[in-house]
């Protein structure tokens, strides 16, 4: 049943845990009832933010309007063969959960992006990452309804138009369609990848999807804040993307700097070390901090108010442009 609340605080609702209200809240178990939701007078006179876990949000102030939320959460096995399982999972389920139901029947394809905050329906749009592995590397297609016409159409991988941390759902289609499930090709034989940072050395020789998940968990309990712990949206900025010539620069002067070469010539750079290297490590404005054991993440340590986050964010992006000549771009959305 479609259920709508007023006047609630969204606190609990993202994962920077400010406390920002907003007029309305509502959330809807099907597809049918988000069409109903959709028809309804209040969202017609209002304006609408359909969020996932919070988990990329930064509210910068009162949300004057309807937030919406996905609880649908199933799961449905659409076919397999001997190598592989095609699978649906429906928009509200949470990311990590549906990890560790991968993991828990030998499907491969998921496990190194183990414990990344958020829900599925937003992974599609924001092609989440970590440890050597996409979202778009186990994305099958993509179910989506049209908000306009209330059709439902699918995107195949192809047409979503993936790449680092981008899809067409956050660029050209941006709000004119809600993820409602998203489909996924997972191995029954799993290929492990173990290359990127010390990943390897946590599995040992003979990894298992049990051994990888812990492996990662672990790594990110290291060095990556618990958002039920600490406010904060994970990563703050998305690793900038220079051309050859800019990075040749950079490297002559910062040999120790982390780079990744991309395919088609430009570099990928650490945001995270330039930051860092920028003198920020700890650094606070307000209640709002960088936190010391990840230098890309922003926390709310201390009853930040928006404005300091932003405060903050705007100061470090100053200071890398200044001395590196390197846009960092935020990956959080302000509201
Ligand atoms: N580094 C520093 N200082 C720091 C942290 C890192 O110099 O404070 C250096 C590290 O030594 C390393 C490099 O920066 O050489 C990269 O660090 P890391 O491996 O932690 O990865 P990242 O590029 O900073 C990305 C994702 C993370 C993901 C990790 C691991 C983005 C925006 N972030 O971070 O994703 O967990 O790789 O795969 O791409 C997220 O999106 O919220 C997130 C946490």
């Amino acid at each position: 049943m479609v259920n709508i609340k007023e006047n609630i605080s969204l606190k609990p609702y993202h994962t920077f845990h400010i406390n920002v209200r907003a007029n309305y809240f509502a959330e809807y178990d099907t597809v049918e009832e988000l069409k109903s939701l959709l028809t309804l007078p209040l969202l017609k006179d209002n304006r609408y933010l359909h969020i996932g876990g919070g988990s990329n949000l930064l509210f910068t102030k009162d949300f004057e309007g309807v937030i919406i939320h996905s609880r649908m959460k199933e799961i449905n096995l659409l076919s397999e063969d001997d190598k592989s399982v095609l699978i649906n999972v429906q928009s509200g389920m949470v990311w990590d959960d549906f990890v560790s139901y991968c993991v828990s029947k030998g499907w491969g394809g998921v496990e190194n992006m183990s414990h990344i905050p958020g829900e599925v329906g937003a992974s599609a749009v924001q092609n989440v990452g970590a440890y050597g592995v996409e979202a778009k590397d186990v994305i099958h297609s993509v179910q989506v309804l049209d908000v306009k016409t209330f059709d439902e159409h699918t995107f195949t991988n192809a047409e979503c138009h993936y790449s680092y941390r981008k899809s067409i759902f956050k660029e050209a289609l941006k709000g004119l369609y809600i993820i409602t499930s998203v489909t996924f090709r997972l191995q029954k034989e799993p290929v492990f990848r173990l290359d990127y940072g010390n990943l390897i050395s946590q599995t040992g020789e003979n990894p298992t999807l049990a051994t990888v998940r812990e492996a990662v968990i672990n790594i990110r309990r290291l060095k990556l804040p618990d958002p039920e712990e600490i406010g904060s949206a994970g990563s703050f900025f998305i690793n900038p993307i220079v051309d050859e010539e800019s990075y040749k620069v950079l490297k002559t002067e910062y040999s120790q700097m982390p780079s990744y070469p991309l395919q088609g010539g430009k570099i990928k750079l650490s945001a995270a070390w330039l930051i860092d290297h920028a003198g920020w490590h700890g650094k606070s404005i307000g209640g709002a901090s960088v936190y010391p054991k990840q230098c890309l993440v922003i926390v709310n340590n201390n009853n930040a108010t928006a404005g300091d986050v932003t405060a903050l964010a705007e100061a470090i992006r100053k200071s890398v442009y200044e001395k590196y000549r390197v846009d960092i771009t935020p990956e959080v959305n302000y509201i």
